[in-house]
């Protein structure tokens, strides 16, 4: 097996709240646990509701903020701090508007971070500039313009192409499609594909659904309330969600496939607080198969062959009837329309 580029190893991450002279001193654990790799020029997905602690876990891995215990390593070893993490791991927002400097052009935008890093000197930037504009399918014609004129779908082209700038190994992609346009959506994440492909860059491509999930990743991994309750390579954990959460995941992925609604199964309840988590199994509150044993064990995350699951009665469920695990229609038919834009570009 390859070595992976990252591990996490029992992450934990604390928030202390209330540090007010008279408040109450309440610690949230955002990460509780969390084992994690990833290997070279690998998607994993990391999916769960809003909450569970996605975006703490991209934002530790980026370092932009560090865990509170556990053990994460680079390539084998204790990730680089600063600028040399900042250069080989690089983070990508659901909202590039804020992210993108609205006074600097595309240009001067695509080229900052390897100025910052010394990649380029003053000679070579156009030319690299030129490249990265080219690897995010924008004309070049875009780079004197700015963030504002620009599609929502091209922005976060512009910040891929800056988080690309840098060569990274890994690309934290949090929400980097959700506030897109469904069609636009297929389209960042088919180049995002695309430049895998290319670049051998590694991802981790968060998200709080899993509608496309199952065509980007080659491995998913479903988070509850600051933990993985499963994980396992896509097309195994579609045909096969072991956790009743992962079950009611896929069940509630929007333009669900005609004639799939036999084996629908809808979250109930909302999720539980962080600060007051239920005894035993945190997911208990909401899951219909829940039983005594999950209101006092806490059920031990088990391997299940290349996958991960972390529920007392995973064995016992009754068999899930898979849905098509083909991207709904309308996402199909805007990845058909991109793929021959593409191919169209490709060839002129
Ligand atoms: N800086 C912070 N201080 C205190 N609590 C925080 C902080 N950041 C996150 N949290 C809490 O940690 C938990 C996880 O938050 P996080 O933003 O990681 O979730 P998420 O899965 O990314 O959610 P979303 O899908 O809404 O983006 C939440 O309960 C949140 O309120
Ligand atoms: S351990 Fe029990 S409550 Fe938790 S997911 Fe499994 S069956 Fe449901
Ligand atoms: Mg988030």
């Amino acid at each position: 097996m390859t070595a992976p580029l990252l591990e996490l190893r029992t992450v934990r991450k604390d928030f202390a709240l209330g540090q007010g002279l008279f408040a109450k001193r309440r610690i949230l654990t955002a990460l509780d646990g969390i084992d994690l790799s990833i290997a070279p020029g690998e998607t994993l997905a990391l999916v769960g509701e809003s909450g569970c602690g996605k975006s703490t876990l991209g934002r530790i891995v980026a370092g932009l903020m560090p865990a509170t215990a556990g053990e994460i390593l680079f390539d084998g070893h204790p990730p680089a701090r600063g600028k040399a993490r900042a250069r080989q791991i690089q983070i990508v927002m659901q909202d590039p508007f804020g992210a993108l400097n609205p006074k600097m052009s595309v240009g001067e935008l695509i080229a900052e971070p390897a100025l910052l890093h010394g990649l380029v000197t003053r000679g070579t930037t156009p030319a690299r500039v030129a490249e990265l504009l080219s690897l995010v399918g924008l004309p070049e014609g875009v780079a004197p313009r700015y963030p504002h004129a620009l599609s929502g779908g091209q922005r976060q082209r512009v910040a891929i192409a800056r988080a690309l700038a840098t060569d990274p190994k890994l690309i934290v992609a949090d929400e980097a499609v959700s506030a897109l346009d469904v069609s636009v959506q297929a389209q960042i994440a088919n180049l995002l594909k695309d430049i895998q492909a290319r670049t051998g860059v590694s991802l981790l491509f968060i998200s709080h659904g899993l509608s496309l999930v199952h065509h980007i990743s080659d491995r998913v991994a479903v988070m509850y309330l600051g933990r993985i309750v499963e994980d396992g390579p896509t097309a195994d954990l579609f045909a096969r969600p072991r956790h009743p959460y992962t079950r009611a995941l896929i069940s509630a992925t929007p333009e669900p496939v005609p004639g799939s609604s036999a084996d629908r199964m809808h979250l109930t309840g909302e999720v539980p607080s962080p600060l007051a988590l239920p005894s035993g199994c945190r997911f208990r509150t909401r899951c219909p198969h829940a039983t005594d044993i999950c209101a006092e064990v806490d059920p031990p995350r088990t391997a299940e062959g290349a996958a991960h699951v972390a529920c007392h009665l995973a064995h016992r469920l009754p068999a899930y009837q898979s849905q098509t695990p083909e991207p709904a229609p309308r996402l199909q038919q805007a990845i058909a329309l991109y793929r021959a834009a593409a191919a169209r570009l490709d060839a002129a």
